[in-house]
Protein backbone atom coordinates (compact mmCIF):
# COMPACT_ATOMS: atom_id res chain seq x y z
CA UNK A 1 0.00 0.00 0.00
CA UNK A 2 1.41 3.82 0.78
CA UNK A 3 5.47 3.76 1.04
CA UNK A 4 5.62 5.26 4.88
CA UNK A 5 7.34 8.41 3.09
CA UNK A 6 4.12 9.17 1.04
CA UNK A 7 1.82 8.66 3.76
CA UNK A 8 4.12 10.50 6.22
CA UNK A 9 3.99 13.58 3.41
CA UNK A 10 0.05 12.64 3.16
CA UNK A 11 -0.45 13.07 7.18
CA UNK A 12 1.45 15.84 7.34
CA UNK A 13 -0.04 17.99 4.30
CA UNK A 14 -3.61 16.43 5.44
CA UNK A 15 -2.41 18.63 9.27
CA UNK A 16 -1.09 21.78 7.66
CA UNK A 17 -4.61 21.76 5.87
CA UNK A 18 -6.56 21.21 8.88
CA UNK A 19 -4.65 24.16 10.64
CA UNK A 20 -5.40 26.34 7.59
CA UNK A 21 -9.04 25.40 7.85
CA UNK A 22 -9.00 26.17 11.69
CA UNK A 23 -7.81 29.89 10.85
CA UNK A 24 -11.39 30.68 9.23
CA UNK A 25 -12.85 31.36 11.97
CA UNK A 26 -15.31 34.38 13.49
CA UNK A 27 -13.21 33.86 16.81
CA UNK A 28 -9.96 34.79 15.21
CA UNK A 29 -7.18 34.28 17.49
CA UNK A 30 -9.51 33.41 20.50
CA UNK A 31 -10.66 29.92 18.68
CA UNK A 32 -12.78 28.26 16.26
CA UNK A 33 -16.31 28.92 15.05
CA UNK A 34 -17.41 28.38 11.56
CA UNK A 35 -20.88 28.55 11.08
CA UNK A 36 -23.58 28.40 8.04
CA UNK A 37 -22.92 30.40 5.14
CA UNK A 38 -20.71 32.74 7.11
CA UNK A 39 -17.40 34.47 6.00
CA UNK A 40 -15.60 32.07 6.99
CA UNK A 41 -17.39 29.45 5.36
CA UNK A 42 -16.73 30.97 2.08
CA UNK A 43 -13.47 31.23 3.24
CA UNK A 44 -12.88 27.55 3.87
CA UNK A 45 -15.17 26.71 1.05
CA UNK A 46 -12.22 28.49 -1.55
CA UNK A 47 -9.64 26.23 0.39
CA UNK A 48 -11.57 22.74 -0.08
CA UNK A 49 -12.27 23.72 -3.68
CA UNK A 50 -8.62 24.63 -4.38
CA UNK A 51 -7.08 21.24 -2.99
CA UNK A 52 -9.94 19.64 -4.68
CA UNK A 53 -9.23 20.91 -7.92
CA UNK A 54 -4.88 19.86 -6.91
CA UNK A 55 -5.85 16.90 -6.60
CA UNK A 56 -7.65 16.19 -9.91
CA UNK A 57 -11.36 16.90 -9.12
CA UNK A 58 -13.79 19.05 -10.44
CA UNK A 59 -14.82 21.23 -7.89
CA UNK A 60 -17.71 23.69 -6.92
CA UNK A 61 -19.84 24.92 -4.34
CA UNK A 62 -23.13 23.72 -4.47
CA UNK A 63 -26.52 25.44 -4.39
CA UNK A 64 -27.03 24.49 -0.30
CA UNK A 65 -22.75 25.98 0.25
CA UNK A 66 -21.28 22.51 0.24
CA UNK A 67 -18.02 22.14 -1.24
CA UNK A 68 -18.48 19.22 -4.18
CA UNK A 69 -15.47 17.49 -6.23
CA UNK A 70 -16.30 15.22 -8.35
CA UNK A 71 -13.33 12.64 -10.82
CA UNK A 72 -14.67 10.35 -13.04
CA UNK A 73 -14.00 6.61 -12.93
CA UNK A 74 -13.50 4.39 -15.72
CA UNK A 75 -16.90 2.79 -15.97
CA UNK A 76 -19.13 5.95 -17.34
CA UNK A 77 -21.94 3.49 -16.08
CA UNK A 78 -20.88 3.02 -12.50
CA UNK A 79 -22.65 4.72 -9.73
CA UNK A 80 -20.60 7.39 -7.68
CA UNK A 81 -19.34 5.91 -4.22
CA UNK A 82 -19.46 9.69 -1.84
CA UNK A 83 -16.36 10.59 0.26
CA UNK A 84 -16.71 13.01 2.64
CA UNK A 85 -17.88 14.97 6.13
CA UNK A 86 -18.85 18.48 7.29
CA UNK A 87 -16.73 21.85 7.32
CA UNK A 88 -18.97 23.84 9.75
CA UNK A 89 -17.81 23.73 13.20
CA UNK A 90 -19.39 24.21 16.56
CA UNK A 91 -18.67 27.53 18.62
CA UNK A 92 -15.01 27.16 20.10
CA UNK A 93 -14.61 24.22 18.42
CA UNK A 94 -11.69 21.97 17.82
CA UNK A 95 -9.69 21.73 14.42
CA UNK A 96 -10.67 18.03 13.62
CA UNK A 97 -14.36 17.43 14.23
CA UNK A 98 -15.49 17.01 10.72
CA UNK A 99 -13.02 18.84 8.91
CA UNK A 100 -10.29 15.42 8.99
CA UNK A 101 -13.06 13.94 6.70
CA UNK A 102 -13.00 16.04 3.55
CA UNK A 103 -9.08 16.80 4.11
CA UNK A 104 -8.56 13.15 4.20
CA UNK A 105 -10.57 12.51 1.81
CA UNK A 106 -8.79 15.07 -0.79
CA UNK A 107 -5.69 13.23 0.23
CA UNK A 108 -6.75 9.72 -0.90
CA UNK A 109 -7.16 11.47 -4.45
CA UNK A 110 -4.48 12.65 -3.79
CA UNK A 111 -2.81 9.47 -4.04
CA UNK A 112 -4.66 8.03 -6.35
CA UNK A 113 -3.36 10.09 -8.72
CA UNK A 114 0.34 9.64 -8.05
CA UNK A 115 0.06 5.78 -7.60
CA UNK A 116 -1.69 5.79 -10.88
CA UNK A 117 -5.09 4.71 -9.87
CA UNK A 118 -7.93 4.70 -11.28
CA UNK A 119 -11.14 3.28 -10.03
CA UNK A 120 -14.21 1.67 -11.59
CA UNK A 121 -16.62 4.60 -9.95
CA UNK A 122 -16.50 8.13 -10.02
CA UNK A 123 -15.39 9.15 -6.50
CA UNK A 124 -17.48 12.36 -4.97
CA UNK A 125 -16.04 14.40 -2.45
CA UNK A 126 -18.59 16.07 -0.31
CA UNK A 127 -17.54 19.24 2.63
CA UNK A 128 -21.19 19.60 4.14
CA UNK A 129 -21.63 23.14 4.88
CA UNK A 130 -23.62 22.77 7.87
CA UNK A 131 -23.49 19.53 10.08
CA UNK A 132 -23.86 20.79 13.67
CA UNK A 133 -27.15 22.95 12.68
CA UNK A 134 -25.86 25.71 14.97
CA UNK A 135 -26.95 28.88 13.32
CA UNK A 136 -30.45 27.58 11.95
CA UNK A 137 -31.43 24.90 14.32
CA UNK A 138 -30.88 22.44 11.47
CA UNK A 139 -29.24 19.62 11.73
CA UNK A 140 -27.22 17.36 8.96
CA UNK A 141 -28.70 20.61 6.69
CA UNK A 142 -25.91 20.27 3.91
CA UNK A 143 -25.95 16.32 3.21
CA UNK A 144 -30.01 16.69 3.88
CA UNK A 145 -30.21 18.65 0.91
CA UNK A 146 -28.33 15.63 -1.42
CA UNK A 147 -30.07 12.46 0.90
CA UNK A 148 -33.66 13.53 1.17
CA UNK A 149 -34.34 17.12 0.06
CA UNK A 150 -35.20 20.66 2.15
CA UNK A 151 -38.24 20.42 4.03
CA UNK A 152 -40.22 23.83 3.15
CA UNK A 153 -40.06 25.46 6.28
CA UNK A 154 -36.49 25.15 6.57
CA UNK A 155 -36.02 28.27 3.87
CA UNK A 156 -38.30 30.09 6.59
CA UNK A 157 -35.95 29.38 9.70
CA UNK A 158 -34.07 32.10 11.27
CA UNK A 159 -31.25 32.75 12.82
CA UNK A 160 -30.28 34.99 16.17
CA UNK A 161 -30.47 37.92 14.38
CA UNK A 162 -33.63 37.05 12.82
CA UNK A 163 -32.00 36.41 9.07
CA UNK A 164 -33.82 33.27 7.41
CA UNK A 165 -32.21 30.71 5.56
CA UNK A 166 -33.16 31.82 2.19
CA UNK A 167 -31.91 35.43 2.99
CA UNK A 168 -28.58 34.30 3.77
CA UNK A 169 -28.20 31.87 1.21
CA UNK A 170 -29.18 34.95 -1.25
CA UNK A 171 -26.26 37.01 0.84
CA UNK A 172 -24.11 34.14 0.15
CA UNK A 173 -24.42 34.66 -3.41
CA UNK A 174 -26.41 31.02 -3.61
CA UNK A 175 -29.95 30.71 -5.19
CA UNK A 176 -32.69 29.11 -3.21
CA UNK A 177 -34.81 28.16 -6.14
CA UNK A 178 -32.04 25.78 -7.37
CA UNK A 179 -31.75 23.65 -3.75
CA UNK A 180 -34.74 21.38 -4.56
CA UNK A 181 -32.49 19.98 -8.04
CA UNK A 182 -29.65 18.69 -5.46
CA UNK A 183 -31.66 16.20 -4.24
CA UNK A 184 -30.49 12.52 -5.35
CA UNK A 185 -32.53 10.20 -6.57
CA UNK A 186 -31.96 6.64 -3.94
CA UNK A 187 -30.29 4.03 -5.70
CA UNK A 188 -28.32 6.67 -7.71
CA UNK A 189 -25.31 6.50 -5.20
CA UNK A 190 -23.29 3.49 -5.07
CA UNK A 191 -22.12 4.07 -0.90
CA UNK A 192 -21.03 6.85 1.73
CA UNK A 193 -17.77 6.38 3.79
CA UNK A 194 -17.05 9.34 5.95
CA UNK A 195 -13.81 8.98 8.66
CA UNK A 196 -14.50 11.04 11.71
CA UNK A 197 -13.00 11.57 14.94
CA UNK A 198 -14.69 9.44 17.88
CA UNK A 199 -14.84 12.17 19.79
CA UNK A 200 -15.21 9.66 22.82
CA UNK A 201 -12.37 7.66 25.02
CA UNK A 202 -12.69 4.19 23.60
CA UNK A 203 -9.46 4.37 20.60
CA UNK A 204 -7.67 6.42 23.22
CA UNK A 205 -7.78 3.83 26.17
CA UNK A 206 -7.56 1.29 24.00
CA UNK A 207 -4.57 2.74 22.36
CA UNK A 208 -5.32 2.18 18.64
CA UNK A 209 -6.19 4.65 15.79
CA UNK A 210 -9.08 3.32 14.32
CA UNK A 211 -12.19 1.80 14.82
CA UNK A 212 -14.94 0.62 12.20
CA UNK A 213 -18.26 2.58 13.95
CA UNK A 214 -21.35 -0.27 14.05
CA UNK A 215 -24.10 2.58 14.74
CA UNK A 216 -24.61 6.05 14.84
CA UNK A 217 -27.24 6.87 17.98
CA UNK A 218 -30.67 7.75 17.95
CA UNK A 219 -31.22 11.50 18.87
CA UNK A 220 -34.07 13.70 20.40
CA UNK A 221 -33.78 17.32 20.81
CA UNK A 222 -36.41 19.29 22.49
CA UNK A 223 -36.68 23.24 23.55
CA UNK A 224 -38.49 23.54 26.61
CA UNK A 225 -40.02 27.47 27.52
CA UNK A 226 -40.91 27.60 30.82
CA UNK A 227 -43.88 30.57 32.16
CA UNK A 228 -43.20 31.17 35.43
CA UNK A 229 -44.20 35.09 37.28
CA UNK A 230 -41.57 37.87 37.07
CA UNK A 231 -41.09 39.53 40.43
CA UNK A 232 -39.02 41.70 42.36
CA UNK A 233 -36.37 39.62 43.74
CA UNK A 234 -36.00 41.29 46.69
CA UNK A 235 -39.43 41.22 47.76
CA UNK A 236 -41.05 38.36 47.11
CA UNK A 237 -40.89 35.62 49.87
CA UNK A 238 -39.61 32.25 48.53
CA UNK A 239 -43.12 30.74 49.81
CA UNK A 240 -44.53 32.98 46.61
CA UNK A 241 -42.53 32.68 43.71
CA UNK A 242 -43.15 31.23 40.51
CA UNK A 243 -39.22 30.93 39.47
CA UNK A 244 -38.94 29.89 35.69
CA UNK A 245 -35.07 29.79 36.36
CA UNK A 246 -35.34 27.61 39.04
CA UNK A 247 -38.02 24.98 36.99
CA UNK A 248 -35.47 25.02 34.35
CA UNK A 249 -32.31 24.20 37.05
CA UNK A 250 -34.70 21.33 38.83
CA UNK A 251 -35.28 19.95 35.14
CA UNK A 252 -31.76 20.03 34.10
CA UNK A 253 -31.04 17.70 37.18
CA UNK A 254 -33.76 15.34 36.10
CA UNK A 255 -32.35 14.46 32.94
CA UNK A 256 -29.08 14.06 34.99
CA UNK A 257 -30.58 11.63 36.90
CA UNK A 258 -32.42 9.99 35.05
CA UNK A 259 -29.80 9.20 32.31
CA UNK A 260 -27.87 8.07 34.88
CA UNK A 261 -30.85 5.90 36.67
CA UNK A 262 -31.14 4.08 33.05
CA UNK A 263 -27.93 3.83 32.00
CA UNK A 264 -26.96 1.62 29.07
CA UNK A 265 -25.50 3.85 27.31
CA UNK A 266 -28.50 6.74 27.05
CA UNK A 267 -27.14 10.24 27.69
CA UNK A 268 -28.97 13.54 28.32
CA UNK A 269 -27.94 17.16 28.26
CA UNK A 270 -29.25 21.02 28.75
CA UNK A 271 -27.02 22.34 26.08
CA UNK A 272 -28.89 26.13 26.22
CA UNK A 273 -30.45 28.04 29.20
CA UNK A 274 -31.91 31.57 28.36
CA UNK A 275 -33.18 32.99 31.30
CA UNK A 276 -36.20 36.02 30.64
CA UNK A 277 -35.40 38.87 31.99
CA UNK A 278 -32.14 37.66 32.60
CA UNK A 279 -31.27 40.53 35.04
CA UNK A 280 -29.70 39.73 38.63
CA UNK A 281 -32.69 41.52 40.14
CA UNK A 282 -35.84 40.08 38.77
CA UNK A 283 -37.01 36.42 39.39
CA UNK A 284 -37.49 34.84 35.49
CA UNK A 285 -40.58 34.95 34.71
CA UNK A 286 -39.56 32.84 32.05
CA UNK A 287 -36.93 30.00 30.85
CA UNK A 288 -36.03 28.27 28.08
CA UNK A 289 -33.65 25.50 27.42
CA UNK A 290 -33.03 23.14 24.49
CA UNK A 291 -31.96 19.78 25.42
CA UNK A 292 -30.25 16.69 23.85
CA UNK A 293 -31.48 13.23 24.53
CA UNK A 294 -29.68 10.47 22.87
CA UNK A 295 -29.65 6.52 23.43
CA UNK A 296 -27.74 3.85 21.04
CA UNK A 297 -31.33 2.41 20.53
CA UNK A 298 -34.81 3.70 19.45
CA UNK A 299 -36.43 1.63 22.35
CA UNK A 300 -33.75 3.19 24.83
CA UNK A 301 -34.20 6.43 23.70
CA UNK A 302 -38.04 6.05 24.19
CA UNK A 303 -37.84 5.28 27.55
CA UNK A 304 -35.62 8.18 27.96
CA UNK A 305 -37.82 10.62 26.44
CA UNK A 306 -40.75 8.77 28.45
CA UNK A 307 -39.02 9.45 31.56
CA UNK A 308 -37.90 13.02 30.73
CA UNK A 309 -41.20 14.44 29.43
CA UNK A 310 -42.98 12.50 33.33
CA UNK A 311 -40.14 14.91 35.05
CA UNK A 312 -41.06 17.88 33.10
CA UNK A 313 -44.77 17.61 34.07
CA UNK A 314 -44.27 16.83 37.57
CA UNK A 315 -41.51 19.79 37.79
CA UNK A 316 -44.16 22.38 36.78
CA UNK A 317 -47.20 20.93 38.79
CA UNK A 318 -45.07 21.17 42.24
CA UNK A 319 -44.22 24.51 40.92
CA UNK A 320 -47.37 26.03 39.31
CA UNK A 321 -45.40 26.85 36.27
CA UNK A 322 -46.58 25.79 32.82
CA UNK A 323 -44.36 25.26 29.77
CA UNK A 324 -44.62 24.84 26.05
CA UNK A 325 -42.54 22.36 24.23
CA UNK A 326 -41.08 21.73 21.00
CA UNK A 327 -39.09 18.98 19.27
CA UNK A 328 -37.05 20.11 16.74
CA UNK A 329 -34.70 17.42 15.73
CA UNK A 330 -35.85 13.79 16.29
CA UNK A 331 -33.93 10.92 14.27
CA UNK A 332 -34.46 6.96 14.81
CA UNK A 333 -30.78 4.63 15.43
CA UNK A 334 -29.24 3.86 12.42
CA UNK A 335 -26.59 1.40 11.55
CA UNK A 336 -23.31 1.20 9.12
CA UNK A 337 -24.67 -1.13 6.37
CA UNK A 338 -22.75 -4.68 6.26
CA UNK A 339 -21.04 -5.01 2.86
CA UNK A 340 -18.95 -1.46 3.65
CA UNK A 341 -18.36 -1.85 6.94
CA UNK A 342 -16.79 -4.88 5.88
CA UNK A 343 -14.23 -3.11 3.42
CA UNK A 344 -14.14 -0.80 6.31
CA UNK A 345 -13.44 -3.41 8.63
CA UNK A 346 -10.37 -5.12 6.69
CA UNK A 347 -9.00 -1.86 5.68
CA UNK A 348 -8.42 -0.75 9.47
CA UNK A 349 -7.43 -4.68 10.37
CA UNK A 350 -4.77 -4.17 7.19
CA UNK A 351 -3.61 -1.10 9.40
CA UNK A 352 -3.31 -1.77 12.74
CA UNK A 353 -4.38 -5.77 12.69
CA UNK A 354 -7.19 -5.43 15.02
CA UNK A 355 -10.65 -3.86 14.55
CA UNK A 356 -12.27 -2.78 17.46
CA UNK A 357 -16.34 -1.67 17.09
CA UNK A 358 -17.42 1.66 17.94
CA UNK A 359 -21.63 2.98 18.24
CA UNK A 360 -21.71 6.51 17.79
CA UNK A 361 -23.24 8.37 20.57
CA UNK A 362 -22.15 11.59 18.08
CA UNK A 363 -24.31 12.57 14.98
CA UNK A 364 -22.85 12.33 11.65
CA UNK A 365 -23.60 13.22 7.67
CA UNK A 366 -23.47 9.63 7.78
CA UNK A 367 -26.76 9.21 9.37
CA UNK A 368 -28.09 11.81 6.96
CA UNK A 369 -26.81 9.67 4.16
CA UNK A 370 -28.42 6.86 4.86
CA UNK A 371 -31.35 8.11 3.67
CA UNK A 372 -29.99 7.77 0.02
CA UNK A 373 -27.15 5.20 -0.24
CA UNK A 374 -25.50 2.59 2.05
CA UNK A 375 -23.04 4.21 4.59
CA UNK A 376 -20.54 3.00 6.64
CA UNK A 377 -18.00 5.20 8.85
CA UNK A 378 -14.50 5.00 9.98
CA UNK A 379 -13.28 6.46 13.82
CA UNK A 380 -10.25 7.89 14.33
CA UNK A 381 -8.36 8.25 18.21
CA UNK A 382 -8.58 11.79 19.37
CA UNK A 383 -6.56 12.59 22.59
CA UNK A 384 -8.71 11.92 25.85
CA UNK A 385 -12.00 11.43 23.45
CA UNK A 386 -11.89 15.12 23.61
CA UNK A 387 -14.19 16.99 20.97
CA UNK A 388 -16.54 20.54 20.38
CA UNK A 389 -13.62 22.15 22.94
CA UNK A 390 -10.33 23.25 21.76
CA UNK A 391 -8.71 20.59 23.22
CA UNK A 392 -9.67 18.36 20.55
CA UNK A 393 -6.17 16.71 19.29
CA UNK A 394 -4.94 14.08 17.25
CA UNK A 395 -1.73 12.95 16.05
CA UNK A 396 -0.05 13.43 12.76
CA UNK A 397 0.92 10.00 12.93
CA UNK A 398 -3.03 8.86 13.38
CA UNK A 399 -4.08 11.14 10.33
CA UNK A 400 -1.43 8.89 8.57
CA UNK A 401 -3.13 5.74 9.71
CA UNK A 402 -6.28 7.35 8.68
CA UNK A 403 -5.40 8.13 5.53
CA UNK A 404 -4.23 4.32 4.54
CA UNK A 405 -7.44 3.06 6.11
CA UNK A 406 -9.82 5.53 4.21
CA UNK A 407 -7.82 4.75 1.11
CA UNK A 408 -7.70 1.00 1.45
CA UNK A 409 -11.77 1.14 2.14
CA UNK A 410 -12.20 2.79 -0.81
CA UNK A 411 -10.53 0.18 -2.88
CA UNK A 412 -12.54 -2.49 -1.48
CA UNK A 413 -15.59 -0.30 -2.04
CA UNK A 414 -14.81 0.21 -5.43
CA UNK A 415 -14.14 -3.81 -6.36
CA UNK A 416 -17.32 -5.21 -4.14
CA UNK A 417 -19.79 -2.27 -4.77
CA UNK A 418 -21.88 -2.55 -7.81
O1 LIG B 1 -24.26 16.75 17.96
C1 LIG B 1 -23.64 15.90 17.32
O2 LIG B 1 -23.69 14.73 17.62
C2 LIG B 1 -22.82 16.31 16.14
O3 LIG B 1 -21.62 16.87 16.59
N1 LIG B 1 -23.53 17.25 15.33
MN1 LIG C 1 -19.65 17.98 16.03
MN1 LIG D 1 -18.83 16.03 13.35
Amino acid sequence: MTPVSEELQGAARIMARLHELAKCSSMGEAGIARLYLSPEQKAADRLAVGWMEAAGLVAKVDAVGNVHGRLEGTDPAAKPILLGSHLDTVVDAGAYDGCLGVVTAIEVMEHLRATGRRLRHPVEILGFADEEGVRFGITYLGSTALAGGWPADWFERRDAHGLTVRGALLAFGLDPEKVAAMRRDPGSVAGYLELHIEQGPTLDELGLPLARVTAIAAVKRWTVRFHGFAGHAGTVPMGRRHDAGCAAAEFTLALERIAEEIGEGVVATTGQVLLHPNVVNCIPGEATVRIDLRAPTDALLVRLNDAVMAALEEICTKRSVTCEKDCFFDTTAIACDALLTKCVGEAVEAVQGSVPAIPSGAGHDAAAMSALCPMAMIFLRCRDGVSHSPLESITSADAGAGLEALARTLLLADERLD
